[in-house]
């Protein structure tokens, strides 16, 4: 790597552009190439043998490494303030890798109940299969995921802030736990992203991002990534090169692409997502508003405290039943309606009908998810454009 780069550290948006980067890059080019490769040849045995007794350090196989990946990982971990990354074909792959990298038969994980329902559902019916006991405890309960700990217990589980009710966990607290009773801990940051909140300057040793989101912006990619201190980060990067699952260069390129505007973006997604829940709740056709940037939100002081900004994720309950809801989210002319969030284009969701059409009602309430409540990632657009489109369409529904 080239010297110059290692001692530009710099703001956050000066990493986001140069972070991860050699200065002098192939044929002179400023962006970093897509190494398209699957393997990597030697010109001769000695070169080979060199390699094979550590003698250099240079890449072997696609699967243990590409160039392009690699830049991502660096950027990433120099966004995050952690000492290394490791990337993988999505969010949960990465979630998954961390789990079964550091865990054996006869170990017990604490995981928060309002994590991704598909990392609950990993903790809940994949980790047992292979003798891991699973315990859930409720989001915030601090007593209660104490209680929960034993000598077994390796790792605690949790997300800040979660979906779809944007609550925030206490990240030094969790961490002081973890530490007391020498259990890791790992949280999931996708919602909040390295812009506003890094949960290792509170002592959590591992963090995971759906890259899918935020971090990559565009909606063009799917990637996940781990994010800690060297050692942890290196077990879990040599389980993903035995398990392979690996990003593509292409989607590597993508990313870091992405992420060269990425302070851009989450400065306007903060500003519009505050800006959308303050009109939200004034408004009297929505019911309840969710937004931790918002003084209502019961984690707002947390949240204040822990980050910087409060993302673009705005959740909110209209003022109606199921249909109700539906009708206004038909009415809208900016946001798309489908799942993901964190990209610069708005979307907007009902839970009720996106993931969880399939439970009986009354289930789908007991785990909060109310019919009426709807989950919009607000994008990049001018939020005028996009408080008129909300107007419009609350205004039809009267
Ligand atoms: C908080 C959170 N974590 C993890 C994931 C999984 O990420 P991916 O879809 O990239 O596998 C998601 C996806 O929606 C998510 O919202």
């Amino acid at each position: 790597m080239d010297e110059r780069h290692d001692k530009l550290k710099g703001g956050f948006s000066t990493r986001s552009v140069h972070g991860g980067e050699s200065r002098r890059k192939p044929s002179h080019s400023i962006t970093n190439p897509i190494v398209q490769t699957a393997t990597y040849v030697f010109s001769d045995t000695d070169e080979l043998i060199d390699f094979v007794t550590g003698k250099t350090d240079r890449e072997e196989y696609g699967r243990y490494g590409n160039p392009t990946k690699t830049v991502a990982e660096r950027k990433l971990a120099e966004l995050e303030g952690g000492e290394d990354a490791a990337l993988f074909s999505s969010g949960m792959n990465a979630f998954t890798s961390v789990l079964l990298a550091m865990l054996s038969s006869g170990a017990h994980v604490i995981i928060m109940d309002e994590c991704y329902r598909r990392s609950r559902q990993f903790c809940l019916q994949a980790l047992p299969r292979y003798g891991i006991d699973v315990s859930l405890v409720k989001t915030g309960d601090y007593e209660a995921l104490e209680a929960a700990i034993t000598d077994r217990t390796r790792i605690i589980v949790s997300e800040s802030p979660t979906n779809p009710y944007l609550n925030v966990i206490d990240l030094e607290r969790i961490a002081v736990l973890g530490r007391t009773h020498g259990v890791k801990t790992l949280i999931d940051g996708t919602f909040a992203t390295p812009f506003n909140q890094r949960p290792l300057e509170f002592g959590i040793d591992l963090v995971v991002h759906s890259a899918t989101k935020y971090l990559g912006g565009h909606n063009d990619l799917l990637a996940g990534v781990v994010i800690g201190n060297a050692g942890l980060v290196a077990a879990i990067r040599e389980f993903r090169d035995v398990t392979g699952g690996i990003v593509d260069p292409h989607g590597a390129y993508l990313l870091i692409r992405g992420l060269k505007t990425f302070a851009l973006r989450m400065e306007q997604h903060n500003r519009n997502g505050l800006a959308i829940a303050s009109f939200l709740e004034a408004h009297p056709r929505i019911r309840r508003v969710y937004y931790p940037g918002l003084a209502s939100h019961p984690h707002h002081e947390i949240a204040r405290r822990q980050m910087t900004g409060f993302g673009g994720v705005v959740s909110f309950e209209i003022d109606g039943d199921m249909q109700t809801a539906s009708r206004f989210i038909d009415r809208l002319r900016i946001p798309f309606i489908g799942p993901s969030l964190g990209g610069v284009e708005s979307l907007i969701e009902q839970p009720a009908i996106m993931s969880f059409y399939e439970m009986e009602p009354e289930d789908r309430l007991a785990i909060g998810i109310k019919d009426e409540l709807v989950r919009f990632s607000v994008g990049i657009e001018n939020v005028d454009d996009l408080i008129d489109d909300l107007d419009q369409a609350l205004k039809g529904i009267s």
